[in-house]
């Protein structure tokens, strides 16, 4: 007969992403629900191997669904990724009585989670990130919260550029995938986006388009550079040694991980940590929580850590994303 499930515990880790907090408050809320105790674990995996437990309550969890970071901190954890660390992490879970552990964070925290279920201790992932880079979902939390707050960002950097006449290069968050480049570079009409999986390096044909554009009464130009492209300032300076229209580069930087989160994020958030709550209940383990196709479900750890996805090609619409 299958263990009856009575504590669990939830932590977050990795990069943070605005949602989070409301994944910690839906998972408590659906153990509550159904009986389980919840163990809040402080600083990721490194707060597990420290201890760091605190005791969720329905009080705890309240007022958190809207706001950005965690709550419960995030850290990396270097230990973690030795098999020591990762036997010693479910020795500890073992001494507390937590039966399972829900993991909101990106890939890396998923090899973690994966890690500790092949030692004994169930784990399901949320997957948390504002890269929107983990293959098996096509959503990801926090994500729509770094899009909306990079397009306005872009939008008033266009106002000061418009008045200058100049060009601006905007560089924005993402690792090495293009997605809120991409997003954000469309949602503020963008001239140009530079992203990681398609960008060849031609610097040469955004000064002519450029050029050409400003030869037309073009008079400010947008261009939007994902971070895994990078080089914003020393392009700025050679696109304005090319084409003799002052340039600015700016980094959007950390501004894209907290805040507030969009209905969006804390909708999806509140869906997939219940789903992830329940699934722990039920004495699944070793899966992801994902959005895919239009619908919820979920996937194996293993099988969805080698999936690799591509940019939408429907969304490679504007020069310097456009597969040439
Ligand atoms: P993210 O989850 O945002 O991708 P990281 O890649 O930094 O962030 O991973 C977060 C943490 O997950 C790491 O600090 C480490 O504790 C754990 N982790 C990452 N990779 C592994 C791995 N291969 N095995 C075990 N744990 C890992
Ligand atoms: O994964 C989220 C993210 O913000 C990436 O976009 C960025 O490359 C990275 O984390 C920055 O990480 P750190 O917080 O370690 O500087």
């Amino acid at each position: 007969m299958e263990k009856k499930i009575k504590r669990i515990g939830v932590l977050t880790s990795g990069g943070d992403a605005p949602g989070m907090n409301a994944v910690i408050r839906a998972v408590a809320r659906t153990a509550f629900r159904n009986g389980v105790e919840v163990k809040g674990i402080l600083r990721g995996y490194a707060g597990l191997l420290n201890e760091e437990f605190i005791d969720l309550t329905t009080d705890s969890v309240k007022n958190i669904v809207e706001r950005g970071g965690t709550v419960l901190y995030t850290a990396r954890c270097l230990e973690f990724m030795t098999e020591a660390g990762q036997k010693r992490g479910a020795e500890i879970c073992r001494k507390h009585g937590i039966d399972g552990i829900v993991v909101a964070g990106g890939d890396g925290s998923f090899k973690g989670a994966l890690a500790l279920s092949r030692q004994g201790i169930n784990t399901i992932g949320v997957p948390c990130t504002i890269d929107l880079d983990i293959a098996c979902t096509d959503y990801t939390i926090g994500f729509d919260t770094a899009v909306n707050t990079a397009m306005e960002a872009i939008d008033k950097i266009r106002d000061t550029s418009e008045s200058h006449e100049r060009c601006s290069i905007i560089e924005v968050m993402g690792r090495s995938a293009g997605y809120i480049a991409l997003w954000c570079g469309i949602a503020s009409g963008a001239e140009e986006i530079l992203v990681p999986e398609n960008y060849d390096g031609d610097e040469q044909a955004i000064v002519n388009r450029i050029t050409e554009q400003r030869l037309k009464g073009k008079t400010h130009f947008i261009i939007v550079n994902a971070e895994g492209v990078g080089h914003s300032a020393s392009m700025a300076r050679r696109i304005e040694a090319a084409t003799g229209i002052e340039t600015r580069a700016t980094i959007v930087g950390y501004m894209q991980r907290g805040g507030s989160p969009t209905a969006r994020d804390r909708v999806e958030a509140s869906v997939m940590g219940q789903m992830a709550s329940q699934l722990l209940i039920n004495g699944e383990s070793n899966k992801l929580v994902v959005w895919k196709n239009g619908k919820y479900g979920s996937v194996g750890i293993e099988e969805a850590l080698k999936e690799h996805k591509d940019l939408p090609d429907d969304l490679l619409i504007i020069p310097g994303t456009m597969k040439r």
